[in-house]
């Protein structure tokens, strides 16, 4: 069984899932692909809402899905995706947006070139010391920004997490090989948005992976499951 770290199939509270119908849609995927644990990360943007405001909306989201849950679907962890801006460094109560009780955040970067300045924002927010950085979807950063100044964010003490879709495609399915084989990246998420955009479950991607690095699905679920229950991590390949 897979651990998919990035997800936004909660209904009606971002631009994922429209309806309660389509979270289970997506869900019944998810199980068919033996995926059995998936994190909820509805984006979380800290120029719109509060974090408590935020939190308020998305457990109600699940609490309005939780009847339709089926026992063969995964298990449900929940989180944000959360943009970085440069308030961040300082904003109170980030711990609040964790993964499940973690000390794990989902950062996604802002689609610029990166620049030393927000790589350094990424620093002062890993050094507060309350929460631990996974960077989301790496690969997309390479659409506006270098090789070099990617590695160069990866190379803080974080993590990395890719999108099981950009391994499907052959224009980024170079980058993902090499950020994995770099050593950058921990797990995978399907980013399942809705049901017709050709989001794909996490298996799509490891079964890619597992075809040049074959140890990497059992390698993404020793560190999936270190990351949910807060422990050191192994080894990188
Ligand atoms: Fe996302």
């Amino acid at each position: 069984m897979y651990i998919d770290f990035h997800s936004h199939f909660l209904p009606q509270i971002d631009d994922g899932s429209r309806s309660i119908e389509e979270s289970v849609k997506i869900l019944d995927i998810m199980a068919e692909n033996k995926t059995g644990a998936v994190i909820a990360t509805p984006h979380f943007y800290c120029n719109e809402q509060s974090i408590d405001e935020f939190i308020g909306k998305r457990n109600a989201a699940y609490e309005r899905l939780k009847p339709h849950l089926k026992p063969e679907y995964p298990k449900i962890e929940l989180g944000a995706e959360v943009l970085y801006d440069a308030a961040l460094v300082r904003h109170e109560g980030l711990s609040k947006l964790c993964i499940g009780g973690t000390k794990w955040l989902l950062l996604e970067m802002p689609y610029v070139q990166l620049t030393d300045r927000i790589i350094n924002g990424v620093a002062e927010i890993v050094d507060r010391g309350d929460v631990k950085v996974l960077v989301a979807h790496i690969e997309r950063y390479l659409n506006f920004t270098s090789m070099k100044e990617l590695k160069k964010l990866m190379q803080l003490d974080v993590l990395g997490q890719i999108n099981a879709k950009s391994l499907t495609k052959f224009s980024s399915k170079r980058n993902c090989m090499k950020l994995i084989g770099d050593g950058f990246v921990q797990v995978l998420g399907s980013d399942y948005h809705r049901i017709d955009r050709g989001d794909v479950p996490v298996k799509d991607g490891f079964d890619i992976i597992c075809k040049k690095y074959n140890d990497f699905a059992e390698f993404a679920k020793r560190n999936g499951r270190a990351i949910l229950d807060d422990e050191e991590l192994y080894d990188i390949i």
